[in-house]
């Protein structure tokens, strides 16, 4: 058995993301690159880049070269709607909203309702259909720019197929089978799919970004290796972690696991029982122990979900840090404000939830990016 595995449907064992990155051939993201987009950008790092929470790439050495020499680029993520999004789900499409903001670029978000029908056998695609509705909403709060965003639903948005056929005549069975898995009794519609996820980074005739989890990568990889053939840029990427679920540090937050995950959806009151409950801090079995032999913040979520997301400030996240491992704090106490930041970021994007249903029809059909889309012919390269 590997002592963990990470591919596009599951993510198993206590990840090392130092190996990962060897086994997927992927960059280390470093410390120049991050200075560099602080130089390009004229902002300060927001703490996803900052603390790492953002740690491997392909290519963004030459978005950002792109970018400083005028040939620009755009951005496109996704999402596969098949429940309710939680936490670990929405923190990249923060990062994504500050590299829109920042560099001024263009965003394109697929939602794969098609994706989470045919993969898994038991669920119906009217479900799908509805999660894709229920997920947008989520996504809409985050706060994109809606004249420069185009959030696309692939049952929807059939042009995509049409996109995807070129694709989908570049990728032999046998590479897909290698970097996917499938057997003989894959379906069909999977087999095709990565296709489809591929064709995004085809919307514009410049350099994708696709700021998201590394457990994407294997669909970029596929993407990289046919897209020069048809005139095209490679796809560039910024790999994401996981986001631990609260029982443990080793597994990310897993949506059939909801005592690991605080959903988006949840009643704030809910959300901090089940933290106070299930999140594990790694704490010693007495107060009178974790006073003299201090507690383990490498080992705690709470530190952890402070750390990835709601801790921005840097000097008070590391004299918790300091503080626990003497022996100064409590995990009752980090729970409680952990706690506290947790039900006040749900309220806020709840509220903003609420509002989103106002804005779907500008994201999906009438806002500038999105009628430029649907009104668009397929682009030229994929029509030869
Ligand atoms: N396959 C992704 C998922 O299961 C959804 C997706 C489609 C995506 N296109 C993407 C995710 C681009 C990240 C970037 O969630």
């Amino acid at each position: 058995m590997p002592e963990f595995e990470v591919t596009p449907w599951e993510v198993t064992g206590i990840v090392d993301y130092n190996k990962l990155i060897e086994e997927f051939g992927t960059t280390p993201l470093t410390e120049d690159l991050l200075e560099k987009t602080k130089e390009l950008t004229k902002s300060e790092l927001p703490l996803y880049f900052k603390r790492k929470f953002f740690f491997s790439h392909r290519d963004y050495d030459l978005v950002l070269k792109d970018y400083e020499e005028g040939r620009g680029f755009f951005l496109y993520t996704g999402r596969g709607p098949s429940g309710p999004m939680h936490i670990g789900h929405i923190i990249p499409f923060f990062a994504t909203k500050w590299l829109q903001e920042n560099f001024g670029v263009n965003l394109y978000i697929q939602i794969t309702d098609d994706e989470k029908f045919l993969f898994k056998p038991k669920r119906g695609f009217e479900d799908t259909k509805r999660w894709a509705y229920e997920n947008i909403l989520d996504i809409i709060a985050v706060g994109f720019d809606p004249d420069k965003t185009f959030i696309f639903q692939d049952s929807e948005f059939t042009k995509i197929y049409e996109m995807a056929i070129p694709i989908a005549k570049k990728v032999t069975y046998s590479m897909a089978k290698a970097v996917f898995g499938f057997s003989d009794q894959s379906k069909i519609g999977m087999i095709f799919f990565p296709a489809i996820q591929a064709a995004p980074t085809f919307f514009e005739e410049k350099r994708s970004l696709i700021p998201a989890a590394i457990d994407q990568d294997p669909y970029w990889r596929i993407q990289r290796d046919f897209a020069e053939s048809l005139g095209y840029y490679k796809a560039a990427a910024l790999h994401s972690k996981f986001v631990p679920g609260l029982t443990g540090i080793g597994g990310k937050m897993s949506a059939s696991k909801p005592e690991t995950a605080v959903y988006l959806t949840d009643d704030p009151e809910e959300a901090g029982k089940k933290i106070w409950k299930y999140a594990f801090t790694g704490g010693r079995a007495t107060a009178k122990e974790q006073r003299e032999l201090g507690g383990e913040p490498d080992k705690c979520v709470v530190f952890k979900w402070l750390e990835i997301f709601f801790e921005p400030d840097d000097k008070a996240l590391l004299e918790r840090y300091q503080a626990c491992k003497n022996g100064e704090i409590l995990c009752g106490h980090c729970k409680r404000y952990l706690i506290e930041k947790v039900q006040n970021f749900l309220k806020e994007h709840q509220r903003k939830r609420e509002e989103a249903k106002d804005l779907m029809e500008k994201f999906k059909y009438t806002g500038k990016l999105a009628r430029e889309q649907w009104d668009k012919a397929i682009p030229e390269p994929l029509r030869r």
